[in-house]
């Protein structure tokens, strides 16, 4: 089973458990980069970003390689931007709809404490899913190593794996 990480991160959480998530199951990593930067700092990064992600913002991409035929599994990684999808998922997915509507897709979010479950949920609003395949929320995985992240990412390869 061909797997690609499809992944946004501002700060390395998402990056660091895309990265871990990769080397598990041998997947691709593909980081998506708003040609415009969100403010990473201050006043603004809360705003900036808060704001598009409840508007459902599509940014525009930096370029980037994606051909779906070579997947058979789409896992989604994004952080928690209020309690919703973090904008650039929402322009990949735009982008890529049809081309991964028959693939199996899985997702994790990570967030500073809360708000995981409903970023989860839009997102599968967004695919037009029922269901992920796996799905898992991550508080900071970067900055603070958690026995509980390791444990999640964990069981949420072998899931996937076992779903082959
Ligand atoms: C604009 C913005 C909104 C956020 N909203 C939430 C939230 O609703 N709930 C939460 O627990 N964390 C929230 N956070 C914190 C991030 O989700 C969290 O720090 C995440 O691990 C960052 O991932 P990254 O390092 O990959 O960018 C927000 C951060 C930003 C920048």
């Amino acid at each position: 089973m061909k797997a690609a990480v499809v992944y946004y991160s501002m700060s390395g959480n998402t990056q660091f458990a895309a990265e871990k998530i990769a080397e598990k199951l041998g997947a691709d990593l593909i980081r998506l980069v708003p040609k415009t930067s969100y403010p990473a700092a201050g006043f603004k990064k809360f705003l900036i970003g808060g704001r598009d992600a409840l508007k459902a913002a599509e940014p525009e991409l930096e370029a980037y390689a994606f051909d779906a035929e070579k997947y058979d599994l789409i896992i989604f990684g994004m952080p928690v931007w209020a309690s919703s999808v973090t904008p650039p998922l929402r322009t990949f997915i735009r982008d890529h709809l049809t081309e991964i509507g028959d693939k199996k897709i899985a997702a994790f979010s990570c967030m500073l404490g809360s708000g995981g479950d409903k970023a989860l949920a839009k997102l599968q609003g967004a695919l037009g899913i029922g269901a992920f395949a796996a799905a898992m929320t991550l508080i900071e995985p970067k900055s603070k190593t958690r026995a509980e992240n390791e444990a999640k990412i964990d069981a949420f390869c072998k899931e996937l794996e076992a779903s082959e």
